[in-house]
């Protein structure tokens, strides 16, 4: 399966960016299923209903989301008919939606997305090691999914490595999401699993991970109330990693990071 998980879509730029140029990545590189994260969509905080159904149409297949899934609480109901988009697993029990979602993948396959939140250094939550390990549960990888790909939303790279360590061999990709800035640790680990430890983002990178780097920078140097950030606008990279892996067994095979746009320096995967 070729897959492609692209990181926390941030404001204008970030959605333009993903809506123009998604549906010719899918061709250019005959993706199977493209995952996005898109909790900073709307301005930099959530996503509105119809900005994930651009993203849906432009050729998303789930859409994750993370700490922000609720700043725009459009997205509540919206959850309820669209099983596509789904929030962290491990908020508690009672919260809307759904952590997790198997979707059907061309050529009778199926792949189960999950999204998950660190706790190191963001809102206490339940445990996301043992959410996760229950949802892999239900299934069987290579048998009744043929992959398995676990968006980890989280602050501390050492959360987000125990947990690629943790579910190594037990899902075809771990990916960090959340810090906005693409690591150079992508890789398969020793099980199979391929793992980067953030995918960066896709939004303006002349910014603080993806807010106007103004506003964001004087927040450091002095205190004051009210002063609301507003997304950077210029032309947006699209960050994220390619995955292939084997049905047989749901583990990677190839993994290749994407930069497209702006101002990181380009990579594509080779078609
Ligand atoms: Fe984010
Ligand atoms: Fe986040």
């Amino acid at each position: 399966m070729r897959l492609l998980f692209l990181g926390d879509v941030v404001g204008r730029s970030g959605r333009d960016a993903l809506v123009r140029e998604l549906p010719g990545l899918r061709a250019r590189l005959a993706l199977d299923l493209v995952v996005v994260n898109g909790e900073n969509a709307s301005h930099g905080f959530g996503l509105a209903p119809d900005m994930a159904r651009a993203f849906l149409a432009a050729g998303a297949d789930v859409i994750t989301l993370g700490n922000h899934a609720w700043d725009r609480r459009e997205i509540i109901p919206y959850l309820e008919e669209e099983r596509r988009v789904i929030r962290p697993l491990n908020f508690p029990p009672g919260t809307p939606g759904q952590g997790a979602v198997v979707v059907e993948v061309p050529g009778n396959r199926r792949a189960l997305v999950v999204n998950v939140m660190g706790r190191l250094f963001m809102d206490p939550l339940d445990d996301p090691f043992r959410a996760v390990q229950a949802e892999l549960a239900k299934h069987k990888l290579g048998q009744t999914i043929q992959a398995a790909i676990i968006d980890v939303h989280a602050e501390a790279t050492s959360e987000k490595q125990a947990f690629g360590h943790s579910f190594d061999g037990l899902a075809s990709l771990v990916i960090g999401t959340h810090t906005h800035v693409p690591t150079a640790d992508h890789q398969i680990l020793p099980g199979g699993t391929a793992y980067q430890t953030d995918a960066g983002m896709c939004g303006d990178y002349d910014s603080v991970i993806g807010m106007g780097k103004g506003g964001a920078s004087l927040r450091f140097w002095r205190k004051m109330p009210g002063e609301r950030l507003a997304p950077a606008e210029g032309e947006a990279t699209l960050c994220g990693l390619f995955v292939e892996t084997q049905d047989a067994t749901g583990l990677a095979r190839r993994v290749e990071p994407l930069r497209m746009g702006g101002r990181l320096s380009p990579i594509m995967p080779a078609a």
